[in-house]
């Protein structure tokens, strides 16, 4: 159980206004860094000594960003390595806090461009990093695409990076893909919750304080990238279990707040809304 005040549940997210509560730094430190003027990627830190890189990218109206996140301790861990061709962007962010050879670690959530498309460059600039991910993840795909060998959490999995004891979940097709899991860092009690709480956007505050699943349940009527899996309601009441209090969304803002009830919630609005979409994906209507 959480150490926390009770959950709150909200009263639907259709009715209420966003109105984003970004999160002042702390510190000088805290302070965002402008790793790259051109592209507008930039690093802050969202938890302790967990930054997250961001480039905005111009590839829905409106726009959108792709965040890795980088974990600072003995042995560093990347979650996420962005796609392929941002590899110099995000290379050159990651310098910004620490030397890119010192990562020890670099996984993702499941097997695509965004989440592992930079891997083996990153392999080739940090020698003694071990590629991570699902067990089934590795099997299909990361062992096929790695010039490393991948290590495969199984779920449940614990492993320690320093300082911090990291917990992988197995997730799979929550929201999509079969090798789909997520870390957790109990030290912080932060989710990396990859493609969960998909916000649209390119200007979005690096942490809010602000419900972020407005924004998310906008993409996923637009997008529909969820997997309509089964399971989906009892792996969140699962990560619900793990009381996050930072939600470190690939794609938008990170979430600093009650994360037990964001995640009770989105399970009760697609459970409310099982097979339904109110307008067509962008997929089909295009
Ligand atoms: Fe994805
Ligand atoms: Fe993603």
């Amino acid at each position: 159980m959480c150490n926390e005040k009770p959950v709150r549940y909200t009263s639907g997210y259709q009715t209420r206004t966003i109105v984003h509560k970004s999160v002042r730094p702390k510190s000088t430190e805290e302070c965002k860094l402008i790793a790259n003027q051109e592209t507008g990627t930039r690093v802050d830190e969202v938890a302790s000594e967990i930054y997250r890189i961001c480039t905005p990218l111009n590839v829905i109206p409106g726009g959108f960003t792709v965040n890795s996140y980088l974990v600072a301790d003995e042995e560093p861990l990347l979650f996420h390595t962005g796609y392929k061709k941002l590899f110099p962007i995000t290379l050159e962010a990651i310098g910004k806090v620490m030397p890119v050879k010192k990562l020890r670690w670099i996984g993702g959530s499941h097997f695509e461009g965004d989440e592992f498309g930079a891997l083996n460059d990153f392999l080739g600039a940090a020698p003694e990093a071990t590629p991570f991910g699902a067990e089934i993840g590795v099997l299909t795909s990361l062992n096929d695409f790695a010039t490393r060998p991948a290590r495969g959490f199984v779920d449940g999995e614990e492993f320690y990076i320093g300082s911090r004891r990291m917990k992988w979940l197995y997730t799979p097709h929550v929201p999509h893909g079969w090798d789909c899991g997520i870390l957790f860092d109990q030290s912080t009690r932060t989710l990396f919750c990859g493609d969960l709480f998909t916000q649209p956007g390119a200007n979005m505050p690096p942490v809010t304080e602000s419900e972020v699943l407005t924004a998310s349940e906008g993409m996923r009527e637009m997008m529909d990238y969820y997997a309509h899996a089964t399971s989906t309601t009892a792996i969140l009441e699962r990560l619900a279990g793990l009381c996050p209090s930072t939600l470190a969304c690939q794609h938008g803002s990170a979430y600093r707040g009650d994360g037990v009830a964001l995640l009770r919630e989105l399970a009760a609005t697609l459970e409310k809304g099982k097979g339904t979409l109110s307008t067509p994906p962008l997929a089909v209507a295009a």
